[in-house]
């Protein structure tokens, strides 16, 4: 993992506090890649956990629970546009992979068009779209039809759109590739581009969704509805996996119409995670968390930006949106370093995926703001500490 090494064990954690094993205590500044956006352990996450795990924790499937039906219902209400009926299973691949296949049969082709250092999940579909080839090579042949594009380049994502071509899939802000946030204009315009060649759009929020961006939907930002749309991480308000495939009903009728049972999972809609999701959907809601991932976001952002202008020569950039914040080194060594240091001053960091240079920021959206204060000086501390160690070993 980025930070083994630590020597420690995760133990317990409260709001965005983790404790180990050992007893220290970390802020948690990586925030699961998204997973706890409510903190960890939300007391109505937790107490919805409680009470449903009391009365049936699992279900059935024999016949219809209603923490489901709440849940489907709740998040026809919150996304934006047509986005209608809810496909549950229990992770982002899960969703990614469910998306796949609902394009698939709703156009009757079978290519997809996806962006260059992408992650979308690493089952056979998901991965398939995901645009790092160190992660596809080894479990070549992939599934067919998928072709990449780079990010950010609407030229590129119309040349690559062909007749077998049943979806284009994005993320609104590539996690795993960096932090990198679709440039304006770039969603909208492959919702027209979509639409004119008669595809499907797939907008991935698995890392984005539910509040993250300061938006519910980072897709609002740009004023558009996808075709579908995925969810998880967040979803399960920290206490429950699970993973939801949203799309419209003019999907929905393509997939479901002739057999309903044509994707299934046993786990999909168990009634304790909906349950606790639907309690952390309230949750975001209620303790205005959209707000707060705005605001201490862009304070945040500010803050390291200034740790960059004090050292140009380490930092390349710093961007983001709300609480999903990048900062891109130059070289990948100090990157490294400073996540070490920062865990020394009891801060937890780590870099992205598919971009060992970038350093992410994703802590939970109930950070407060003495907290992403404490969180940025140790930063520019140990950015500092990092680039004079380096200087140092270069020199002997
Ligand atoms: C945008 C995106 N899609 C899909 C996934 C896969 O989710 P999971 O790890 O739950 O399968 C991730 C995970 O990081 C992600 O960031």
């Amino acid at each position: 993992m980025q930070f083994a090494g630590f020597g420690d064990v995760e133990f317990s954690a409260n709001g965005c506090v983790l404790t180990t094993l050992s007893g220290r205590e970390y802020l948690d500044f990586v925030g699961g890649f998204g997973v706890f956006s409510l903190g960890h352990r939300h007391p109505a996450a937790v107490e919805a956990a409680h009470l449903q795990l009391d009365l049936m924790p699992l279900s059935t499937r024999t016949f219809f629970n209603e923490p489901q039906a709440l849940l489907a219902e709740k998040l026809a209400a919150i996304t934006p546009g047509d986005l209608q009926y809810s496909f549950f299973s229990n992770s982002g691949a899960e969703a990614v992979e469910a998306a796949l296949k609902f394009a698939r049969i709703a156009t009757g082709k079978h290519g997809y068009v996806s962006t260059e250092g992408s992650y979308h999940g690493k089952t056979m579909g998901a991965l398939a779209v995901t645009g790092r080839e160190k992660y596809r090579t080894p479990f070549l042949p992939m599934v067919p039809g998928a072709s990449f594009v780079p990010f950010n380049d609407l030229e590129a994502a119309e040349a690559a759109i062909d007749e077998n071509t049943a979806a284009f899939i994005v993320e609104p802000i590539q996690g795993e590739g960096g932090i990198i946030p679709a440039s304006p204009g770039y969603l909208r315009g492959l919702r027209d581009l979509c639409d004119r060649k008669g595809i499907l759009l797939i907008v991935d929020e698995v890392q984005t969704g539910l509040g993250r961006t300061g938006k519910m939907f980072a897709v609002e930002h740009a004023g558009i509805t996808p075709d579908i749309l995925t969810l998880a991480k967040a979803l399960g308000g920290g206490v429950m996996p699970i993973g939801a495939t949203i799309g419209t009903a003019a999907v929905w009728d393509k997939v479901f119409g002739n057999n309903p049972l044509i994707h299934t999972s046993t786990f999909g809609g168990n009634p304790l995670a909906c349950a606790v999701s639907l309690a952390a959907l309230n949750a975001i809601e209620s303790d205005g968390l959209c707000q707060n991932a705005a605001d201490r976001g862009c304070e945040l952002l500010t803050s390291l930006r200034s740790v960059q202008e004090t050292h140009p020569g380490a930092l390349k950039e710093v961007r983001g949106v709300g609480l999903m914040i990048g900062v891109e080194f130059n070289v990948k060594d100090v990157a490294e370093l400073t996540i070490n240091f920062m865990a020394q001053r009891g801060i937890i960091a780590a870099y992205t995926l598919n971009n060992p240079k970038v350093i992410r920021f994703e802590p939970p959206l109930v950070v407060t703001r003495e907290q992403t204060a404490t969180a940025a000086e140790a930063f520019a501390e140990s950015v500092s500490d990092a680039a004079a160690m380096l200087e140092g070993l270069e020199e002997d």
